[in-house]
């Protein structure tokens, strides 16, 4: 009886609802919004959000027809042709998995074991031996995911809710960390009168810093300043959050661009790191990424182990199975892995010719007034110009060329073909 009436009820409101829809969609032809139900009244309370800067950028840029277009926003490698590069060591994993005929079963929470092992020996380098047993990881979605993984940890267990990011830093470090209800504070970084590296320390609480190749100014700090960045560490008990999305792409050489890591861990500093696959293996829409914390003792590391499972289960279960399987397998081949160096050395290699490139014609071919040295000076993927929001905004609207505001580019999308173009409008916007 009572279910009778209730299933008459919902039928019956079914129907209303539907009616509703109905009536709205045909008034006029346009929709003027209906009561879902009663005691909700909709989601007039939430507001339109801006664009994302960087992919808000390769949007603007798909809708342009101009031959000519380039986009430099966002940090992806192209080839000299323009075209996304699938590496072949790349190639060579997956069709090897295939020959494997593997299941696709869910994965620990904390990700594949050997995954874990391999990427953070790599990422700790000759120091992994001495800590691995206080090392707790566990593989992320990307880079973004360790981030997330990083802020929600601290978020909950740190003491301090300051964090302290570079000024400039990733767009996207802001959003993680604010999300998770840490505070963001700023320590000054990049010198706009040099062009080049300005360290100063931040007081107390979390640090977070890029480990090689910062994003956006490519200035890295040099050993002898990293060694002045750890002196500082110490004496006023920060905790370290390194963000490594680009190992191999400062130096070409993965173990040159782990003397932060190392450095931090041989210290015994408490830090976590956060990996990422997406740039060095091309695996961008993988997600592959690991996180790890150095703890104090494998006591210590159980038990953060222990929440960190915890997190995961309850934000994602367990992470993707097929790009930890594809890093994995390079990881662990011999040969594979040395190909993929080389792969590696090739791309970071284009990019710096590259540099060399745009600042030349800039220089030299078109007589610049200004000087371009902090083009090949800075390293990594990305250049920051110097270039001021008016002379971005006129690099798209006149020249089609896309670009944060901010003035940084990405010099993985610069090649032979479009090299001048940019250098001519470049010139052009800084001529008057
Ligand atoms: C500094 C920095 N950290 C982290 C990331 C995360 O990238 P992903 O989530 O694609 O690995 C990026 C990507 O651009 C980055 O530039």
């Amino acid at each position: 009886m009572f279910s009778g009436v209730l299933r008459a009820h919902t039928t019956a409101s079914r129907v209303t609802s539907k009616a509703v829809f109905q009536y709205s969609s045909l008034n006029g032809g346009k929709f003027v919004g209906c009561n879902l139900q009663r005691g909700f009244h909709g989601w007039g309370n939430v507001p339109m959000g801006p664009p994302d800067p960087i992919f808000g950028i390769s949007e603007a840029f798909k809708k342009d027809d101009f031959p000519k277009k380039i986009n430099l926003g966002v940090g992806a490698y192209r080839d000299d042709t323009g075209k996304p590069y699938i590496l072949p060591s790349v190639q060579t994993a997956e069709v090897e998995l295939l020959k494997q005929d593997l299941d696709k079963e869910y994965l620990p929470m904390t990700g594949d074991a050997g995954f874990r092992t391999e990427a953070t020996r790599m990422a700790y380098g000759d120091v992994y031996d001495s800590i691995r047993d206080r090392l707790v990881s566990a593989q992320s979605v990307s880079g973004t995911g360790a981030l997330l993984l990083s802020s929600r940890f601290l978020s909950k267990y740190y003491p301090s809710k300051d964090i302290y990011v570079s000024n400039p830093t990733w767009g996207n470090h802001k959003n993680v960390f604010s999300n998770a209800g840490l505070n963001i504070k700023e320590y000054r970084y990049y010198n706009p009168v040099t062009k080049g590296l300005d360290i100063e320390a931040p007081n107390d609480s979390i640090v977070l810093l890029h480990a090689c190749a910062h994003n956006p100014t490519g200035v890295d700090p040099t050993h002898a300043q990293w060694n002045d960045i750890l002196r500082v560490v110490r004496e006023k008990g920060h905790f370290v959050l390194l963000d490594m999305a680009y190992q191999g792409f400062a130096s070409g050489d993965f173990a040159r661009d782990t003397y932060a890591t190392q450095l931090f861990a041989s210290n015994n500093i408490p830090m976590f790191l956060c990996q990422s696959f997406a740039k060095n293996m091309g695996l961008y829409g993988e997600r592959v990424g690991c996180f790890s914390a150095l703890t104090a003792s494998p006591e210590e590391a159980a038990r953060f182990e222990s929440q960190l499972k915890i997190l995961v289960r309850a934000s994602y279960s367990n992470p993707p199975v097929h790009g930890a399987r594809i890093a994995n397998f390079i990881l662990k081949n011999k040969n594979l892995r040395s190909q993929w160096a080389n792969e590696v050395k090739g791309m970071a290699g284009r990019i710096i010719s590259m540099r060399q490139a745009l600042r030349t014609i800039l220089e030299n071919d078109l007589n610049s007034k200004h000087s371009w040295k902090h083009i090949t000076d800075q390293i990594g993927m990305f250049c920051y110009t110097g270039l001021n929001p008016e002379q971005v905004a006129t690099l798209s609207k006149d020249w089609h060329i896309y670009l944060t505001k901010n003035g940084r580019i990405s010099i993985a999308g610069i090649n032979s073909s479009n090299v001048r173009y940019l250098a001519e409008a470049i010139h052009s916007v800084t001529s008057h």
